[in-house]
């Protein structure tokens, strides 16, 4: 989603904002630009597609100047275009942003009739011209003209903005999507993220929801939604100025699936005393264990490793869970009872619907836990407990390392849960511990499947249509599955609850329907035999993923299989994930797609 830097600073900026930028490439665009101010006067640079477009534009029309801003856009009004590509500017003010501008319908209207003229299709430009109405129509300072835009705006945005011939002056907004204020040696910068500034600087200032900010070279003046001068505490981030290699992988999401056994191991080391076998998860500031209700909120991916965890804290603690997408959950009021814990997961922590729905259970009195991988992101801050995920930074925007590290982590929170509500014994606890710290080696034997899985996706990537079916976890997980195919293949792909074919999904059957079948050896096994046998008798191709049980006893029937490691059907999910990935990278492969940053997709969604 789009990406946004601000420098106010001594030495030349576009190289730097170019840079930063590139930083911020993983959260996916389709365009970018730059704008600065040369002799006080406003100069952009804009190119359609690549980082690489933009750079060649520079180099036949470099920029000077000292002052200036960059952006990734994330096309959301108006198509990818060089004329939509951000910044926007009018003539003495100039505006890259972040989110939607929901008005912008009614400000265009009312500028129009004031005789501004607008060249793009985006929500944005009415920034930059409701701004320069105030400073040229009413007389207004830069400060007063921003002040008096910003309570215009509805909609979740984070901006910042340039002006001509002010070279002491950068104005940034936060209001629903994250921007963070870098303190430099005589320079200031605005972004994002911590992660675009970490070669600039760690010293980092992360503004609150309606805060707006004055930025010098050498100071800043922060103001919250009232305009009230306001302290936002300076912090030193850990975030590493190192950009990240692919470590001599073809892709960022092959390395990813790769590092999963070594950061499935991390993320254990965080949860599970490795000499004792006893779980350590932190003291929560509220009774967890005592729960009435767990409520779990996440989107895409994250959410698929909540539905699986709702199996998991169903049997493990038998306490009642609601699992939903944010973006539905955050606007069906749902009651909450009081004593309810809600819990959120989420790879960025800036997940907009999650960010919202986080918000709305805390209104409803609910303790909030969240599970993520980004320290200093928003639903961190704004938790009352946090369980942080060990994958490191996660570049391609397919969820790979992601989703199985929150497995990891949601597997420890639901057995310590389990054992302090008496729903499981110490040995059970013992014999799940043991389990999932046997997990990183026996996703090392996985991977070993890779060339195979590479085979079998010649088969996937000539379907039309894919079908993922399982049951219990495994259901959640035939949804990921296909959610992994369908957003790098750009195949077609339905995951189905293995029970539920033969209410109509079946009728979709035919030999040129790939099915993949996820069948652990548990307690649906014979279930999902049977659902596979009705598959097999519709001449369905069933690519079998299973352990020798299931290959033994259904090899004569499936047209392929892959033969994963036995294990105890509670950490099966983190096992049979790395299959589904595979399988989706090669066949994406196969089809020629831009896997680590597929069309339309953004790695951090900032815009509901
Ligand atoms: C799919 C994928 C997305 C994310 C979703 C939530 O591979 O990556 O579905 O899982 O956008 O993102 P986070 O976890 O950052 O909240």
């Amino acid at each position: 989603m789009c990406g946004i830097i601000g420098i106010n600073g001594i030495h030349d900026a576009s190289p730097r904002l170019v840079e930063g930028l590139r930083r911020l490439e993983y959260r996916g665009y389709d365009s970018a630009g730059v704008a600065t101010l040369v002799n006080g006067h406003i100069e952009r640079r804009r190119a359609e597609g690549k980082l690489s477009n933009l750079d060649m534009k520079l180099r036949d029309q470099p920029l000077s100047g000292t002052v200036g801003i960059g952006h990734t856009r994330w096309a959301t009004h108006g198509g990818p275009t060089e004329n939509n590509a951000h910044p926007h500017a009018t003539k003495r003010v100039a505006v890259v942003h972040n989110g939607i501008i929901e008005n912008y319908q009614e400000l265009k209207d009312e500028l129009t009739g004031h005789g501004y003229v607008f060249e793009s299709a985006t929500d944005t430009e009415v920034i930059v011209h409701l701004v320069t109405y105030y400073l040229d129509q009413q007389g207004m300072t830069p400060v007063q003209a921003s002040a008096a835009a910003f309570k215009r705006f509805t909609g979740a945005f984070a901006l910042v903005l340039i002006f001509a011939g002010e070279h002491e002056l950068m104005i940034g907004a936060r209001h629903g999507t994250p921007l963070a204020v870098g303190y430099g040696d005589g320079e200031m910068y605005l972004a994002s993220d911590a992660f675009a500034l970490a070669p600039l600087t760690n010293r980092i200032c992360y503004l609150e929801d309606g805060d707006w900010v004055e930025v010098s070279r050498a100071a800043t003046i922060v103001h919250d939604a009232s305009d009230a001068v306001v302290d936002r505490p300076v912090k030193t981030t850990a975030v590493s100025g190192a950009l990240i290699g692919k470590d001599g992988y073809r892709h960022y999401m092959l390395k990813e699936i790769y590092e999963q056994p070594q950061v499935i191991g991390d993320t254990l080391n965080a949860y599970i005393n490795p000499e004792t076998g006893t779980f350590t998860l932190p003291d929560f500031p509220f009774d967890l264990a005592g729960a009435s209700k767990l409520t779990i909120v996440a989107c895409g991916t994250a959410y698929y490793a909540g539905f699986v965890a709702k199996y998991w804290f169903e049997t493990l603690a038998r306490i009642p869970v609601e699992v939903d997408i944010a973006s539905e959950f955050r606007y069906r009021e749902a009651p909450l009872p009081p004593g309810g814990i809600a819990l959120f997961i989420s790879q960025s922590g800036e997940t907009l619907d999650t960010l919202e729905a986080l918000r709305y259970c805390k209104r409803q009195g609910q303790k909030i836990l969240s599970i993520v991988n980004a320290p200093e992101s928003t639903i961190a801050r704004e938790s009352d407990a946090v369980l942080y995920t060990m994958a490191g930074p996660e570049i391609g925007v397919a969820s790979t390392k992601a989703f199985t590290t929150q497995l990891t982590t949601l597997a420890c929170l639901a057995v310590t849960v389990g054992r302090a509500r008496g729903a499981i014994d110490q040995e059970r606890m013992q014999q799940i511990a043991h389990a999932l710290r046997e997990v990183p080696a026996r996703a090392a034997d996985v991977l070993a499947h890779d060339e195979r899985l590479k085979e079998l996706a010649q088969e996937v990537s000539e379907a039309r249509d894919v079908l993922y079916l399982g049951r219990g976890a495994m259901y959640p997980l035939a949804l990921e599955g296909a959610l992994k195919l369908k957003e790098i293949s750009y195949i077609h792909a339905e995951g189905y609850a293995a029970g539920e074919l033969k209410h109509g999904p079946i009728a979709l059957i035919d030999d040129n329907v790939p099915v993949i079948v996820l069948v652990p050896s548990d307690a649906l096994f014979e279930k999902v035999v049977s659902n596979v046998q009705e598959v097999c008798a519709r001449s369905g191709k069933v690519l079998l993923l299973a352990d020798r049980k299931g290959i033994d006893k259904l090899k004569d029937k499936v047209r392929w299989s892959v033969e994963l490691p036995a294990c105890d059907p509670l950490v099966a999910p983190l096992l049979y994930a790395i299959p589904v990935q595979l399988l989706a990278y090669h066949t994406a492969v196969l089809k020629g797609t831009d896997v680590d940053q597929p069309r339309n997709l953004a790695k951090s969604v900032t815009v509901e």
